[in-house]
């Protein structure tokens, strides 16, 4: 169920655009700004308003890796697997990741605190191996460091 206040805003998005039916990729991301995903029930309810086929919508959320279509956890960790992190253990970093959090790359943990994310590069290849963390970066990491670095960000 998509909440009155939620509807509210999305309706504003909604019509900010209204005169320009070209910009479905900023209504998507305003959208997704509001709820933190895009819902099948959102999705369906835009379709709808925008009178844009829900096939359309579907081919532009499912094509960019931007859009979410599962909650998203509180906290997202990207891992890069770009080359010069590749190179210092990156796979040992996400692997320890994976046994901690319990989930997969693109998956997120049953009580929405953690999104598990993997990156080509996080432009800071001089701290490889390195993860991101909402805004922080941890370089230069061990597969030893990672449960600490994540219990930081655990729910209390
Ligand atoms: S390759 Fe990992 S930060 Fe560039």
């Amino acid at each position: 169920m998509i909440s009155s206040g939620d509807r509210e805003k999305i309706d504003e998005v909604i019509e900010k655009y209204r005169d320009d039916p070209g910009p479905l990729i900023s209504i998507l991301q305003e959208v997704q700004n509001i709820i933190g995903y895009l819902p099948e029930e959102v999705l369906s309810y835009l379709s709808r308003k925008l009178k844009v086929p829900e096939s359309k919508i579907w081919g532009v959320v499912t094509f960019y890796s931007q859009f979410y279509l599962e909650p998203r956890g509180k906290n997202t960790i990207k891992v890069c697997l770009g080359t010069a992190c590749h190179v210092k253990g990156a796979g040992k970093i996400l692997d320890r990741l994976k046994e901690i959090l319990r989930i997969k790359e693109g998956e997120t943990t049953k009580d929405l605190n953690f999104s598990l994310e993997t990156v080509r590069c996080l432009g800071t290849c001089f701290l490889a191996p390195v993860i991101m963390v909402n805004k922080d970066y941890f370089g230069k990491l061990t597969p030893d460091r990672v449960e600490q670095i994540i219990n930081q960000y655990r729910k209390d």
